[in-house]
C-alpha cells in the first residue's frame, strides 16, 4: 500500500507508520495493532515509555504476517538512557515483543547528560544485528551537529514533532542535507487542528477528511508519517492517503500555517 523511503543506512522505511502513543497497554493496543496490519500498515512505531511492546509483539505474530514484512520501531525511554541501562533495556523490549531484533532503535529524547552513552549503545547494537538501524528523536540542529561530531555512524531518522502547524523548516532543510529521513509525529495534532478551515477548505474540495490532508501534506514533503488511532474507521481513513494528491498552490497555502504548535515535547532549549 504505501511507499518506501531509504535511509543513509541502504535500508528502507515505510513512509506510512502506525503510531501507539496512548493506546492502552493490553487489548486496546494490541486490537489496534492487529487492525492497522489487516489494514495493510506494515510499520508501526512503540516506544519502551508506551508500555505496549509486549501487544505489539503479539500482534506481530497473531496477524500471520512474516516478521521480515513488519518495520518495527522502538525508544529508549529517558530514565533507560546511559551506556549500560541502554543494553539492559532493549534487551528487556526484546523479550517483552518476543522479538530477536527491532528495525529501528531511537534514542526518545536528548537527555543531556545521558544521550552520547546511549548512542554508543545503539552503535554497538546495530553492529550486532540486534537494532537493524539505530536513530533519534526530538533531536534540534544543535544535537544532530553534537551527534556527528561524536560518531562516524549517522542517524538514520530523527523522529519529530511534524504537522503544517509545526513545520521546523529549518531542521527539515537540515535532515535533507544530511541524509537524515524526518518522521513526523502527531501528524494529526492529536486531533486539535482538524478544524481549522485552511485543511477542511482543502479537504472539502478533494473530497477528503482533515486528517487525510494532514498526512498527505507530510507525505508530499518526503516524510515518514505515523499517525495513530484507536478507532478501526480512522485506521482504514489514516491509510488511504495514496491515491490523490495535493496541488502545489494548496500545499503552499498549507505551507503557511506554521504557528510553532506543539501538542508534546519542545526540545528547543535543551542543553
Ligand atoms: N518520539 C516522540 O517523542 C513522540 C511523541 C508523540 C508521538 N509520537 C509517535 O507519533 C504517533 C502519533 O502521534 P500522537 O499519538 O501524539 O497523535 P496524532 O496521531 O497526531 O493524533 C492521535 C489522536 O487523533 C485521533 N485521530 C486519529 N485519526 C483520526 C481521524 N482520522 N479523525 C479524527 N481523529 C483522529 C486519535 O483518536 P483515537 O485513537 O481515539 O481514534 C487520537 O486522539 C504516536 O502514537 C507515537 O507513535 C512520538
Amino acid at each position: 500500500m504505501a511507499n518506501s523511503l531509504s535511509m543513509n543506512d541502504q535500508r528502507a522505511i515505510p513512509q506510512l507508520g502506525f503510531g501507539v502513543y496512548q493506546a492502552s497497554p493490553g487489548e486496546e493496543s494490541k486490537g489496534a495493532v492487529l487492525e492497522a496490519l489487516r489494514q495493510g500498515y506494515r510499520h508501526i512505531d512503540t516506544a519502551q515509555f508506551y508500555r505496549n511492546e509486549k501487544d505489539v509483539g503479539a500482534a506481530v505474530r497473531e496477524s500471520g504476517i512474516a516478521r521480515a514484512d513488519v518495520f518495527v520501531t522502538t525508544k529508549i525511554a529517558n530514565p533507560n538512557q546511559g551506556y549500560e541501562s541502554t543494553k539492559k533495556s532493549f534487551e528487556r523490549s526484546l523479550q517483552q515483543a518476543g522479538f530477536d531484533y527491532y528495525d529501528l532503535v531511537l534514542v526518545h529524547f536528548p537527555v543531556t547528560a545521558r544521550r552520547k552513552d546511549t548512542w554508543r549503545a545503539l552503535s554497538e547494537l546495530r553492529a550486532e544485528g540486534k537494532a537493524k538501524s539505530i536513530g533519534v528523536s526530538n533531536y534540534t540542529i544543535r544535537h544532530l551537529l553534537e551527534l556527528f561530531d561524536q560518531s562516524e555512524v549517522l542517524p538514520a531518522v530523527n523522529q519529530v514533532e511534524l504537522s503544517p502547524f509545526c513545520h521546523q523548516k529549518e531542521l527539515l532543510a537540515f535532515c535533507e542535507k544530511h541524509r537524515v529521513v524526518v518522521e513526523a509525529y502527531s501528524p494529526l495534532t492529536q486531533a486539535r487542528k482538524l478544524a481549522d478551515p485552511t485543511i477542511a477548505g482543502v479537504a472539502k474540495k478533494l473530497g477528503k477528511t482533515p486528517a487525510q490532508i494532514l498526512l498527505r501534506w507530510a507525505v508530499q514533503h518526503r516524510l515518514v508519517v505515523l499517525p495513530k488511532s484507536v478507532t478501526p474507521a480512522r485506521i482504514k481513513e489514516n491509510a488511504a492517503i495514496f491515491d490523490f494528491h495535493i496541488a502545489d498552490d494548496d500545499m503552499a497555502r498549507l505551507d503557511q500555517l506554521d504557528e510553532n504548535f506543539r501538542t508534546c515535547w519542545d526540545p528547543t532549549d535543551v542543553p
